[in-house]
């Protein structure tokens, strides 16, 4: 049995990126992934496949509703077939490329479901191997909803939503949040119509509210329906279809909605199952999460990243935390801020956020100016027709630092990273309001939302 430095659990992108570093930093590194390739939920069910798809009937639609206006005549027919086979075509592409980095970097793959097996020890099969460092990398798994049976015939989770067979003719979304946004996107585009259903009264909470109410209408334009402070109690599938039954949260008639698909999406849990943590004396919190501080566990010698500890379950987050325990792991200053870790949402018109909402602040009592531009004001998204939108920026009302910013808009996830980057450098909104951007682009606009911090945006 080989002796390593490091043995990663879990090989999505918070242990894959970790791996990585570890490599990179010299020390000798296993990654233990017991799904049949690397990647993680981000790459084989998450992120990468929700993106494939969502691209695709982002141009489906374009090319059924837009195209005319700018003069290409097309009449699209949609092949979902092959929508589907591209989107695996990708993923097998990118888990492929993970498997070469693990080669690249010295990462010994152990094929297998890893169990801590006491102090320093990771067993996986019939094998047991030594490791100075153990990091645990479990990630997440759907939150399931008592009284709904998800079978991945009509009651689906995401990874189900992500490979339907036909274009359902109704479909019900249980969440609007981040998953069930999308993935209701992905559907309605190719020809279903959608009902979110939605417990509290409003849409994505964590989005800024004013942004919410904004995506809520464009969503609600496109066609998709809301029934928000509404729970399902239950949901019966046969074979053509389910029936969900839904009551108001206040209180109020119960409703049946039958359609020929259900999305279960309200949240993701922390997976630790079977993971031994016991052996080597760690206890989840209340949640089911890995309590951390800068990465370590209470155990010694035992770390976590990912959606597996406490924190946004998002991709970039696990990185971060991947490469910052690596670094602590070689004695370098690895860390991370969590105060700049930007949220995307890849609907149509895209929403992207970092930093403070408006009701952060007003909850902490902080001072702010707020600076806003409308996309319907910025060249390019005009000549775009794509004007919907706007940008907004958070700045403290004495020393003008960007403790915000939120952008509703195409794009909107290529543009945070602008504000994520003067973020970390603690720039004050002049900063951005005083740098030269390209013109035509609609990066303009966010140099504009920082000129109206101080009241002269010149542009509308
Ligand atoms: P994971 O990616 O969940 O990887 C954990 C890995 O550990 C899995 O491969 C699992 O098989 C393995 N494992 C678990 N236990 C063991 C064990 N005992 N032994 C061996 N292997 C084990 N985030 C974004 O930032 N952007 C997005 O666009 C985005 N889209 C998403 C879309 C969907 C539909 C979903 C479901 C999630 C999405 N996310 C997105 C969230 C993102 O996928 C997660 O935050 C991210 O994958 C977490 O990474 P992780 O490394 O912590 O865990
Ligand atoms: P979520 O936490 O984003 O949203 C869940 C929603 O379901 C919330 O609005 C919640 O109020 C609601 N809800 C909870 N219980 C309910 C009930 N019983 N009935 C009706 N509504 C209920 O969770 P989601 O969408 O499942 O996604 C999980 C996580 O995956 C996200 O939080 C995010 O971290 C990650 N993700 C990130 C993406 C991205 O970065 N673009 C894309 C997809 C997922």
């Amino acid at each position: 049995m080989a002796q390593y430095d490091v043995v990663i659990i879990g090989a999505g992108p918070g242990g894959y990126n970790c791996a990585i570093r570890c490599g990179q930093l010299g020390l000798k590194t296993a990654i233990v992934e017991g799904g049949p390739t690397l990647g993680g939920t981000c790459l084989n069910v998450g992120c990468m496949p929700s993106k494939a798809l969502l691209h695709a009937s982002e141009m489906f639609e374009q090319a059924s509703k837009e195209f005319a206006h700018l003069g290409i005549e097309v009449t699209p027919k949609l092949n979902l077939k092959q929508m589907l086979a591209q989107k695996a075509e990708s993923v097998t592409a990118l888990t492929k490329g993970v498997e070469f980095l693990m080669k690249k970097n010295k990462v010994d793959w152990l094929k297998g479901w890893g169990v801590i097996a006491g102090p320093g020890k990771v067993r996986v099969g019939d094998e047991t191997h030594d490791a100075k460092n153990i990091i645990i990398a479990t990630g997440s798994e759907p939150t399931p909803l008592p009284g709904v049976t998800v079978d991945n015939k009509r009651v689906l989770d995401s990874t189900g939503a992500l490979s339907i067979p036909e274009v359902p003719k109704s479909m019900v979304v249980i969440g609007a949040g981040i998953i069930g946004l999308e993935l209701g996107s992905v559907w309605r585009r190719l020809g279903a119509e959608v009902t979110v259903v939605e417990f509290l009264p409003r849409i994505t909470p964590g989005m800024d509210e004013e942004v919410a109410k904004t995506f809520q209408r464009t969503l609600t334009k496109q066609g998709m329906s809301f029934k928000l402070g509404s729970k399902v109690t239950g949901a019966k599938a046969s074979a053509k279809g389910v029936e969900v039954t839904v009551e108001p949260v206040a209180g109020g008639a119960v409703e049946t909605l039958k359609a020929d698909y259900v999305l279960v999406a309200i949240g993701r849990r922390p997976y630790t199952n079977g993971l031994g943590l016991e052996s080597v004396g760690i206890a989840l919190d209340k949640r089911g999460f890995v309590p951390n501080d800068h990465g370590k566990t209470t155990a010694a010698g035992v770390w976590v990243v990912g959606d597996a500890t406490t924190g946004v379950m998002l991709a970039h987050k696990a990185e971060e935390e991947g490469v910052a325990v690596a670094e602590l792991i070689a004695g370098k200053a690895g860390h991370v801020n969590y105060g700049v870790i930007p949220s995307v949402v890849y609907s149509s018109p895209e929403v992207a956020w970092v930093g403070k909402t408006e009701d952060d602040l007003k909850v902490e009592g902080v001072a702010y100016k707020a600076g806003k531009f409308p996309f319907s004001a910025n060249s390019r998204a005009k000549i775009n027709h794509e004007t919907e939108g706007f940008v907004k920026i958070l700045a403290d009302a004495k020393t003008d630092r960007i403790l915000g910013a939120h952008i509703i808009g195409p794009q909107a996830s290529e543009m945070i990273g602008e504000y994520c980057v003067a973020m970390e450098f603690s720039a004050a909104s002049e900063d951005i309001a005083r740098t030269c951007h390209p013109h035509p682009t609609r990066s303009e606009a966010l140099r504009q939302a920082a000129m109206a911090v101080e009241g002269w945006a010149m542009q509308a």
